[in-house]
């Protein structure tokens, strides 16, 4: 329904604007085409939606012969809807009448570049017009989402963000980081180091940055033969911390230990040394690499462990080389936290995961663990939450409630590795083969909520802050970890981050910003 007490505007050549009555909004019927409109703000998928009027017109504008029109006309380009139509015949005579018209000029006003213009406007009969109309109500029925409405194309879409990282609400004391995962040696295309494109996004609206891959540890630390510097190999992860730090972005290093194969050193992978052993080699890892990163003076925090619990129900340790090693226990996790420790005593210091968000056994376990380090005095500073997360899935409720368990336990709260998928084999399968800008609106909300939820669980000092994992959606992984597990149907889509392959943005982009400033999250 919208607002009859405010927004409204006259429209027409010679109108004389609109006047607020305990009835409506109400206008004089000088001249052909004079109405009253409101705008309907851009990114409102008008096409097919069904638009209500109440109006109630004069006594002599009826008896003039006078004809009304709805109207639906985009600022700027003058594209409109010209179908609607309410003859004389079909006024009432200073009583009410509803209108109703139905959208159906194709590829005009699904807008997402203009504002458009919606209400009113009177058309003259036999006798000149006179009189006034008032508009009682307005109510706009969107058309459902349409599998063949127009593809996703936000190649000139303007999310209207200057600066991601720079968006605070005005009860923030302080802006937490703002992240994106990059690579310099994951694709020649997208390198940060390179690519200028990824490197202006980048530094207009990201405080931070995480390696997608650079920093794991077989990049890292490939041997443990000599145990000196010469088993490690910093050289490219240099190269992409200090591009940071040219532009005065922070890094999120990521990360000490993760069992994923591909990035397991062969030396930790085929231990055969004793499980002593193994936890002084773990205290090595671990110092050698926080020692070196301190250098560089803004590598503000580590993932430190990610990924160490299973999503069984119940959850329970996973069985990584790392716990293996460890003489089946978890204690590489809490060698390692007090190593870095040890090593620095001001970088933060999380454990990461995924799933961990959606308040169920993984949740539990994690909490479990958390109490387990903390009464052993490990010196935690916050969780990662990975959040790949899913138009559908999981709940909000279920997000804030997994938040408050860390909150609870005063810890820092870091959303790691943002990401929204359009389409869930897990649950849809993959019904969406394009993305409709329905669909992207739908993300631009959700994203919205995921940031809102986030600022309503986690007290400021508590704040880690929040990192997408990617650029654009050319550069998601979720297309390649989707066919490494057998979920593709062939076209794998996902459309997951802020901004399109064209380094576009995407209504996702204006969700989050409209979460960091604190306005209403809306599909709209
Ligand atoms: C992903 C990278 O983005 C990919 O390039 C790589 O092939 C696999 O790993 N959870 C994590 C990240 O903690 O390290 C993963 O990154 C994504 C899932």
């Amino acid at each position: 329904m919208a607002d009859m007490t405010t927004g409204w505007y006259g429209n027409g050549s010679g109108n004389t604007g609109v006047s607020y009555t305990v009835d409506g909004v109400m206008f004089a019927a000088l001249a052909d085409n004079i109405g009253a409109v409101f705008n309907v703000p851009k990114g409102t998928l008008l096409e097919k939606a069904t638009i209500e009027l109440v109006v109630n017109v004069s006594s002599d504008f009826k008896a003039s012969g006078g004809n009304l029109q709805p109207v639906a006309q985009v600022l700027n380009t003058g594209e409109a809807e010209w179908g609607c139509w309410a003859p004389n015949s079909t006024l009432g005579d200073a009583s009410d009448t509803t209108i109703t018209c139905k959208i159906s000029e194709a590829g005009k006003l699904n807008q997402i570049v203009n504002d458009t213009k919606v209400g009113v406007q009177v058309k003259p009969g036999a006798n000149p017009l006179v009189g006034t109309v008032t508009i009682k109500s307005v109510k706009i029925i969107l058309a459902p989402p349409s599998s063949s409405s127009s593809s996703f194309s936000y190649s000139s879409y303007d999310a209207s963000v200057a600066s991601l990282k720079d968006l605070k609400a005005p009860e923030d004391l302080e802006v937490f980081p703002i992240g994106v995962a990059v690579g310099n040696t994951d694709s020649p295309s997208t390198n940060i180091l390179t690519n200028t494109q990824e490197q202006a996004l980048v530094e207009k609206h990201f405080s931070q940055m995480t390696a997608g891959n650079i920093m794991k540890m077989n990049y890292l630390h490939p041997r443990n033969d000599t145990h000196t510097l010469a088993d490690y190999d910093f050289t490219n992860a240099d190269e992409f911390v200090d591009y940071a730090k040219t532009k005065g972005i922070s890094i999120h290093a990521h990360t000490m230990f993760w069992h994923s194969d591909y990035q397991v050193p062969d030396f930790m992978k085929n231990w055969t040394g004793t499980s002593a052993e193994f936890l002084t080699t773990v205290d090595e890892h671990v110092t050698t690499l926080v020692n070196h990163f301190a250098v560089s003076g803004n590598v503000k925090s580590w993932d430190v462990v990610n990924e160490a619990l299973t999503d069984d129900t119940p959850s329970d340790y996973r069985k990584s080389p790392f716990y293996i090693a460890s003489g089946n226990s978890p204690e590489f996790i809490e060698r390692a936290f007090k190593a870095a420790r040890a090593a620095n005593a001001d970088v933060e210091l999380y454990y990461n995961d995924y799933s961990t968000e959606n308040n169920g056994a993984k949740t539990d376990m994690l909490i479990t663990m958390i109490d387990d380090l903390q009464a052993k005095n490990t010196p935690i500073t916050g969780i990662g939450f990975q959040m790949h997360l899913y138009l559908d899935y999981p709940s909000i409720a279920n997000i804030k409630a997994a938040m408050q368990k860390v909150v609870d336990r005063n810890l820092k709260v870091k959303i790691t590795e943002l990401d929204v998928s359009i389409n869930n084999p897990f649950s849809n399968g993959w019904s969406v083969s394009t993305a409709t800008p329905y669909d992207g609106l739908a993300q631009k909300k959700r994203y919205c909520e995921i940031v809102e939820a986030y600022k309503a669980t986690v007290p400021e000092e508590l704040r880690g802050g929040i990192t997408v994992w990617g650029t654009t959606d050319a550069s998601t992984w979720l297309n390649s970890f989707y066919q490494s597990q057998g979920l593709t149907d062939g076209e794998v889509v996902s459309w997951p981050l802020l901004f399109t392959p064209q380094y576009g943005d995407k209504p996702a982009l204006r969700g989050f910003a409209d979460a960091l400033s604190g306005n209403a999250c809306t599909n709209l």
